[in-house]
């Protein structure tokens, strides 16, 4: 598609803007320092044929269905619950994501949460840094959590979930149940790994981290209920997005010694975390939401969504369609 104007909402790498401009695209780099709401972005995307946004730009039905000259929205992001897909598909905008390039930092991260609250890694360093460096005993706090030969719940055996899942088994030696809608995922292949309910993997496991993408089915999928089904002992690891989880409860639920800890690096309302999360300090790691945070990730990040904006311009389909 010739003449094709493109919006990026927030800085994304240079190598990412110079390939779009070097397919013949006219890009406009917005350069917000923050995300942009539904009657910013359509205001600003007004005439444009595709926009780069991120996960923190909200992609609604007035962005989609009121700007008759758009023909795709890039989300530099896997999740793409920030975009009405609905009002996407009845205004024939093509919709893609960037999977795959952020599954092994996503992974690593999350492994760094469960590893960081067993062990309490957060309040070592925090007693250390005070001078407060107790004598070796054999009583010492901060006590940890064994990590190996324990259960991993993986809620979502998607890529990031198999990711998860395969460091925990073959790294750690742990067990792994998991939730999927599919019956035999591929995924989960070679990790002998056992599909259940939700509750069960609730009741089961030591450890249950989230992977599945949020959707009105998902949404405060772990709620007082699930975490009261949860071990007192377990821990629960999330990083895959905020509202999956009541964080209220979240709250109520670590107050309680309901569940033993949490490593959170999504959050229900981000970026506010609210005062009675963070006034839990056992076991809580909390991280501002860097799950794909390395350069190379981030740079692939930044390519895959430029890729899309060049298959327009050649007149092929984007790889990585969500509508
Ligand atoms: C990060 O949360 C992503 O969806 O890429």
């Amino acid at each position: 598609m010739s003449g094709l104007t493109v919006l990026v909402t927030q800085p994304i790498h240079d190598e990412a803007v110079a390939a779009m401009r070097a397919a013949g695209a006219e890009v406009r780099c917005l350069n917000s320092p923050r995300p942009l709401d539904g009657a910013e972005l359509a205001s600003a995307g007004r005439g444009c044929h595709a926009l780069v946004t991120l996960l923190t730009d909200t992609v609604d039905r007035q962005v989609l269905t009121g700007n008759p000259a758009l023909r795709l929205v890039a989300n530099v992001a896997v999740g793409y619950d920030n975009i009405d897909l609905a009002a996407a598909r009845e205004a024939g905008v093509l919709v893609t994501n960037t999977p795959g390039v952020l599954t092994d930092a996503t992974a690593d991260l999350a492994m760094a949460l469960l590893l960081g609250c067993a062990r309490r890694l957060t309040e070592a360093d925090r007693m250390v840094r005070d001078g407060d460096f107790p004598t070796w005993t054999l009583l010492q706090e901060p006590m940890g959590l064994d990590v190996t030969g324990r259960t991993l719940g993986i809620v979502g055996m998607g890529r990031i979930g198999a990711a998860v899942a395969r460091r925990a088994r073959h790294g750690f030696g742990m067990p792994i149940v998991y939730t999927s809608r599919r019956e035999q995922p591929a995924e989960a292949a070679g990790l002998d790994a056992r599909r259940v309910e939700l509750e069960e993997l609730l009741a089961e496991a030591d450890f249950v981290s989230l992977h599945t993408p949020l959707s009105p089915d998902t949404h405060h999928l772990i709620d007082e209920r699930a975490l009261r089904l949860m071990k007192p002992t377990a821990v629960l690891i999330n990083t895959g997005r905020g509202p999956l989880v009541d964080e209220a409860a979240l709250a109520r639920a670590l107050a309680a010694g309901w569940i033993a800890g949490a490593g959170l690096d999504v959050f229900e309302f981000e970026p506010r975390v609210g005062p009675e999360l963070l006034a839990c300090r056992q076991r809580v790691v909390l991280a501002p939401h860097i799950g794909s945070a390395t350069d190379s990730t981030r740079r692939r990040m930044s390519g895959l969504a430029a890729g899309s904006v060049i298959a327009l311009a050649r007149g092929e389909q984007p790889v990585n369609r969500v509508v």
